[in-house]
């Protein structure tokens, strides 16, 4: 039965403080807990903790061993009879790390020989740890002792400050932490085995000498100092843009190769995906670079959103989610390029969010309900929550938001707060009234935004009319108006900008203003306007909705020539591809087509543009984009298209042009990471893709070069797809060589699975069949699964959507394996039939018919099980 929202209790029992004690081996650890507890005078329930797979070894009460006639111990839960308000409780507990394979709890990393210990407890890992309420708005004083031998645990950490270490009989030592912020229990973390560190001095804004430490397996430690370098950029920011100071005295973070998800902000303990935190030119694409960068932020901006101001429940996920993601946006924008971090995370939320928003598992950033809370870690609680975060911090303006974020910290410091104390808090500094746009974090689905215009020569009026309105979801077919801020600018048709006189708007006159949409349809008139002006709307992506306005081809082309905002540049373009698209599918007329092909050859040709941006705005929407325009789509047809929408752009640029250019960016080719280096080898890339398209063997003699003297991971990945995805003679012998090279390099060994589930329809498949068989292939990593799996059924949908549904068997056999070692890397592996409803219906019915099969597994998780019922019947 799901946990449900509404209701929500204020626990009966807290914990105030906890001791723990761990004797820790890789088969058998024991842990003893100390529980100091609280009971609340109104509530009489008795005293039930969480805790799932422990072996219970001994209990006491207020220093009384207790006979079993007092307490029950079932499957995920200990009751205890005769506890009181400042009641000790004592137990000792159990734990088998090594057999651990859901990677949740305690477990092993590495080997039996060489690996180390840690844990992993967002969201109920704790329970696996030991008996206690496991639930955030549970907040304790830690103390942590670790005991094991020296020579096999040599580090031990614990999160909070150190507070002694010592020997003991027969080889062991120990270590103490004391955390003196409380803490839910979501937030402790432990590590121990044999690691090696780097080391900073940082002294944060307010003065406390901090030291930052990073922690890997010895082999890689060399790889730890682009994170420590964005970490400390990370604290600097914090400090300036929202006056956080970190408040221990110690910073630890960890890499592990066996890791559920990116990264995880345990309270002085980050723990990290190594994918997210080790880097090196040889073995680390640009674009990883950038998600270390940003990885490494949004855990340490979790010290104040999410650890400082927690969460009361599972439901207000996305108070620390989409707030932190929020943060940790603005960071990379200031960091690098603000409209390119812009366009990848408006691409990334149409890529994830939008489609989730439309499909089977829609639900709202604060859902409802839940049966497995892991589920809710999705692109809409994430990323969607940014947007609305954006939305409020767009509505106060930079100070104003400033003023509601020191509120909201201030009023909910060492609290498990609410959404409706953040709304509160942002609101209360700024005297407006903000639960209006709780309706955002209370309805699913993608509010579709109608955009008419009419212009009025004869009074030099123009009227926009705004309208709105959001498909049902599953569960929730009505749908309320929203608050929907739309930034826009009107544009003569030189492409200047027009002052926009508005009445009663507090910035009527300026070339920008925001207008908020917050009925179901709204009129704004534009007077003295002189001849009918070409509009840029949602600059900015002002509101994560679906813009559907009338421009014409000539009008987008003017807006890709001349808008200054540079996501609107760009979303001017993809609009333009998307008619393109349109029009090669529907073989009607080529206006459009021949539009988009003028507009990027002169952009092409103009030099004005930054080769980033070039790179990007010569990108059509993906694969998985414009499947979601289609109700029937076929995926192999959607590729097919949309090749040759490229290749009709390559031939309008020119085969000479292209290949000019390549050669010059390749004369430039260096290792280096500045801004420019990093957006020239953008544009190689897609510049030799495209050459690639116009004559493959051309393309492929050029990437075999490209491979064999690339100075970094960056180009030599981008020649290895080329050579992967045409099929090209070179293909073996570059990718026998990149496995050799790397074979003791696991991040850059999933590169190798990774592009080589990209080749095309069935050749995928056989692929993948292959892959599996490789040594270095095992279910067991997270990472090496999603490398294989989720790179060919989310990345290469011409691939894994193969007519005769062998794509969907293979992945729902493999799910089901998957799921007996580790429920929530398969749920989450799952979600990638999510589009399955809108295929043809040829490959509907195969895809319905593997996930049923699987729906009939016995003994399915409850994660997997939850998912693949709403994905059968919403
Ligand atoms: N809080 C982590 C983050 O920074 C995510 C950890 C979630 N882990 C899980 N098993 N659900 O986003
Ligand atoms: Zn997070």
């Amino acid at each position: 039965s799901p946990i449900r929202l509404s209701e929500y209790r204020a626990p009966a029992w807290r914990v105030e403080r906890v001791e723990l004690d761990f004797d820790l081996g890789i088969d058998a650890s024991e842990v003893t807990a100390r529980l100091r507890l609280r009971r609340d005078p109104a509530q009489q329930t008795p005293l039930r903790l969480d805790g799932e797979g422990l072996e219970l070894l001994a209990i006491a009460l207020d220093g009384q061993p207790l006979d079993p006639g007092s307490y029950r111990h079932g499957d995920n839960q200990l009751e205890v009879d005769g506890a009181q308000d400042g009641s000790v409780l004592e137990t000792r507990v159990r734990l088998q790390p090594a057999a651990n394979t859901a990677l949740e709890g305690l477990y092993l990393s590495g080997s039996r020989e060489t690996g180390f210990l840690l844990t992993q407890c967002e969201a109920e890992g704790f329970r696996h740890i030991t008996f206690f309420p496991d639930r955030p708005d549970v907040l304790a004083s830690y103390t942590v002792t670790l005991r094991a031998d020296r020579k096999r645990f040599p580090v031990l950490l614990a999160g909070g400050n150190p507070e002694g270490a010592g020997e003991l009989e027969d080889g062991r030592h120990w270590a103490r932490f004391v955390d003196p912020h409380p803490k839910p229990s979501y937030l402790f973390a432990l590590v121990a085995g044999r690691l090696e560190k780097i080391e900073r001095d940082y002294v944060t804004a307010d003065g406390r000498a901090v030291k930052l430490v990073m922690w890997s397996e010895a082999n890689v430690i060399d790889r730890c100092h682009y994170a420590m370098d964005a970490l400390e950029r990370s604290m600097r920011w914090d400090e300036q843009a929202y006056g956080r100071n970190y408040d221990l005295d110690v910073f630890h973070v960890v890499a592990t190769h066996d890791f559920n998800m990116g990264a995880m902000e345990n309270k002085g303990l980050n723990i990290f995906n190594a994918k997210y935190l080790l880097a090196d030119p040889d073995s680390t694409t640009d674009d990883e670079y950038r998600a270390v960068e940003a990885v490494v932020a949004h855990e340490y901006f979790h010290n104040w959103s999410g650890n400082r101001v927690t969460c009361r429940d599972w439901f207000q996920l996305s108070l620390k989610e989409g707030l932190t993601v929020f943060r940790e946006q603005q960071f990379s924008a200031d960091m690098n390029s603000p409209p390119l971090k812009r366009i990848e995370d408006v691409a990334l939320l149409r890529r994830a969010q939008f489609p989730e928003d439309a499909g089977p598992l829609a639900h709202p950033v604060r859902p409802a309900q839940y049966s497995e809370i892991n589920n809710f870690y999705t692109a809409t609680v994430y990323e969607k929550g940014s947007e609305l975060v954006r939305m409020l911090s767009g509505r106060l303006g930079t100070d104003g938001f400033r003023r509601g974020m020191d509120r909201y910290f201030e009023a909910n410091d060492g609290r498990a707060a609410t959404l409706e104390d953040f709304l509160g808090a942002l609101g209360d500094a700024n005297q407006v009234d903000l639960l209006p746009y709780l309706v955002w974090y209370a309805q699913a689905g993608t509010p579709r935004l109608k955009a008419r215009r009419d212009y009025d020569a004869a009074r030099r009026e123009f009227t926009l009319t705004l309208s709105q309105h959001t498909p049902g979801t599953p569960s929730q077919p009505e749908k309320h108006a929203l608050p929907i801020p739309v930034k826009l600018a009107l544009f003569t048709h030189e492409g200047r900008m027009l002052p926009l006189h508005l009445d009663g708007h507090p910035r009527s006159g300026d070339t920008e203003l925001v207008v908020v949409l917050d009925k179901a349809e709204q009129r704004f008139v534009f007077r003295e306007i002189d001849a009918e002006p070409v509009p840029s709307l949602l600059r900015g992506f002002s509101a994560p909705v679906i813009l559907e306005s009338h421009d014409t081809p000539a009008e987008l082309a003017l807006l890709l020539r001349h808008d200054v905002d540079g996501f609107n540049r760009w979303e001017a373009g993809q609009q333009l591809a998307i008619r393109a698209y349109e029009a090669l599918r529907e073989g009607g007329s080529d206006a459009a087509i021949v539009a988009w092909c003028d507009a990027l050859a002169a952009l092409f040709a103009d030099g004005n543009v930054d080769d980033a941006l070039l790179a990007e705005v010569m990108t059509p929407p993906g694969e998985v984009e414009l499947a979601e325009r289609e109700r029937e789509a076929d995926p192999e047809r959607i590729h097919a298209w949309r090749q040759e929408l490229q290749r009709r752009l390559a031939t309008r640029i020119s085969a000479a042009a292209l290949l000019q250019r390549y050669r010059t960016l390749a004369q430039a080719t260096n290792g280096q990471l500045d801004a420019a280096s990093q957006a020239q080898r953008r544009l190689k890339r897609r510049v030799l893709e495209l050459i690639s398209l116009l004559d493959a063997a051309q393309g492929q003699a050029l990437a075999t070069l490209q491979y064999e003297e690339a100075p970094s991971m960056t180009d030599r990945l981008a020649a290895l797809s080329v050579l992967v995805r045409t099929d090209a003679p070179q293909a073996a012998t570059a990718l026998a060589h990149f496995r050799d090279r790397y074979v003791d390099n696991p991040l850059a060994l999933d590169k190798w699975f990774n592009v080589q589930t990209q080749r095309r329809g069935a050749a995928s498949l056989a692929s993948v069949r292959e892959l599996e068989r490789d040594p270095a292939f095992t279910l067991k990593n997270p990472n090496r699964v999603n490398a294989l799996f989720g790179a060919w059924a989310r990345s290469n949908p011409a691939g894994f959507h193969q007519a005769d549904g062998a794509g969907y068997r293979l992945l729902a056999e493999r799910l089901a394996q998957l799921d007996a070692l580790n429920p929530q890397v398969a749920a989450r592996l799952a979600t990638a039939f999510n589009g399955w409803r809108r295929l043809e219906p040829v490959r509907r019915a195969q895809a319905q018919a593997a996930i049923a099969a699987l729906a009939e597994q016995a003994g399915l998780s409850r994660n997997l099980t939850e998912i693949v019922q709403s994905m059968l019947h919403d």
